[in-house]
C-alpha cells in the first residue's frame, strides 16, 4: 500500500479499526446514537479521528489514551461528557444516568 510505504516520511496513519454497523447496535447502544445525535455530534465525527469542534472520536475506546492523554476508560470518558473539558461543554445536568450509560454503551461501539 502506497500510503505504508511513505508513513515515516509523511506521517500517514494507518486506518482506524472499523466501528460496529449502526444495523448491528443493540437497543441500548441504539438508544446512546441518539443521544451521541442530539448532543455530540455538532462538535465530533463518530466516524473519523479527524477533528470537528472537538477531536474526532472513531475508535475511542480502541486506544489507549484519549486526545488529551488521559487514560481511555469509562471512568474518564464518563467524567468529562458530566463536567465538560476546556471548550467542551458540561452535560451532567442535562443528562440522566440512563442517557449517559447509554451513551457510554454506544460510544464503546466506535
Ligand atoms: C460545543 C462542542 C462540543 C460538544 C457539544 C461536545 N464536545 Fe466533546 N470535546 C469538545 C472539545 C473542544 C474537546 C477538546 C477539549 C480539550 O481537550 O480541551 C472535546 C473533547 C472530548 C473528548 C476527549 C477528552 C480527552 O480527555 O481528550 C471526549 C471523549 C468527548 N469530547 C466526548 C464528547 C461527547 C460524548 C459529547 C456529547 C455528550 C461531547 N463530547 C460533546 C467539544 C464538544
Amino acid at each position: 500500500m502506497a500510503c505504508a510505504s511513505v508513513l515515516l516520511l509523511v506521517g500517514c496513519k494507518p486506518p482506524l479499526p472499523p466501528s460496529k454497523p449502526l444495523s448491528e447496535l443493540t437497543p441500548q447502544e441504539n438508544s446512546g446514537y441518539a443521544v451521541f445525535q442530539s448532543r455530540c455530534a455538532r462538535c465530533h465525527y463518530a466516524n473519523s479521528d479527524s477533528g470537528l469542534r472537538g477531536p474526532g472520536l472513531q475508535a475511542l475506546y480502541k486506544q489507549p489514551y484519549l486526545p488529551s492523554g488521559a487514560p481511555a476508560n469509562d471512568d474518564r470518558i464518563t467524567y468529562v461528557i458530566r463536567y465538560g473539558r476546556g471548550m467542551m461543554p458540561a452535560f451532567g445536568s442535562d443528562l440522566d444516568e440512563r442517557q449517559l450509560s447509554n451513551l457510554i454503551a454506544y460510544l464503546h461501539t466506535l
